[in-house]
């Protein structure tokens, strides 16, 4: 089996309840943090780490996810006509040529088991990523999912990416059980959404995945589990009976931009690094809160 991984799913069925009326009539994942949509964050991660193919499993109301990464003519004539050379720049940099984008319609909201298991047609016998965009993680350098590209680069392993996580807040992660410790351990089990009480560890998933191809005929028989939804997480508890599963705590800041307070968090952090308005932001800030 090849330990390279070329394919990414972007599970972005979802319908983005918490952020109404914001999501109404268009996706949560094109919520801008500063000025770039999550879902391009999460690409420009995943082209980071070397994928070259982006699998977006789509639902209703989506559209925009495809035209935001397809060629805008107009508006591509328009700036050059007037002769704005950098944001022309930066709509044609969106995806790099090298880089194909795939669409495919999760047409019932099944769960993210389900929206991975649409994946299979496109994604073949290969290991692959898969990537939430409202799990934005920030390291600072070459990015989680090229750090975990990395590991399974080694170890061959479906690797989950995961983060200590407040005792409280258990009940919205994936939450996985080991005996080791460290940043890379092997998995000995995994619940979706455990109460504090029932929960094995406090060590929960986030948004990233490298998995095998072998995960595809768990979830094929992935009955319905938390919320009524079939589970990634029920999938990967299952492919453990057959192969390794691997914990790796990544390094790097993650904002749970599914939250408004996470989403808040970083688009206060990204404008206060951002090249062309962090300086002013700072200050600003800075005169608002320190007297
Ligand atoms: C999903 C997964 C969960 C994981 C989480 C990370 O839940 O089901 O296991 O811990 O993403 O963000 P969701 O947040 O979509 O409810």
């Amino acid at each position: 089996m090849t330990k390279t991984v070329k394919k990414a799913v972007f599970p972005v069925a979802g319908l983005g309840t918490r952020f109404l009326p914001a999501t109404k009539a268009s996706p949560k994942e094109m919520l801008p943090v500063v000025d770039k949509p999550l879902i391009q964050y999460a690409v420009e991660e995943a082209v980071a780490a070397g994928i070259e193919v982006m699998v977006f499993v789509t639902g209703r109301n989506k559209t925009a996810i495809s035209n935001h990464f397809d060629t805008a003519y107009e508006l591509e004539h328009e700036l050059e006509i007037r002769g704005k050379e950098r944001l022309l720049n930066v709509v044609r940099g969106i995806v790099p040529a090298h880089v194909s984008c795939v669409f495919l319609r999760q047409s019932m909201p099944l769960g993210l088991g389900h929206a991975v298991l649409c994946a299979q047609p496109v994604i073949g016998n290969e290991p692959f990523a898969v990537v939430l965009a409202d799990d934005l993680i920030d390291d600072g350098e070459r990015g989680c999912l090229k750090q975990m590209v990395e590991v399974f680069s080694s170890t061959g392993a479906t690797i989950l990416g995961t983060q200590i996580v407040d005792p409280h807040e258990t009940g919205s992660y994936g939450i996985v059980d080991t005996e080791d410790e460290g940043d890379l351990v092997e998995v000995k089990g995994i619940v979706e959404k455990p109460a504090p009480e029932l929960a094995p560890s406090n060590h929960g998933v986030v948004g990233r995945y490298i998995l095998t191809s072998a995960i595809f005929q768990h979830l094929a028989q992935t009955g319905k589990g938390a919320g009524g939804e079939i589970q990634l997480t029920d999938g990967i508890a299952s492919l453990m009976q057959e192969e390794s599963v691997m914990a790796y705590a990544f390094k790097g800041r993650r904002y749970d931009c599914g939250s408004k307070l996470g989403y808040l968090q970083a688009t206060v952090d990204y404008a206060l690094k951002h090249e062309h308005l962090g300086d002013e932001f700072t200050n600003w800030l800075r005169e608002r809160f320190i007297r």
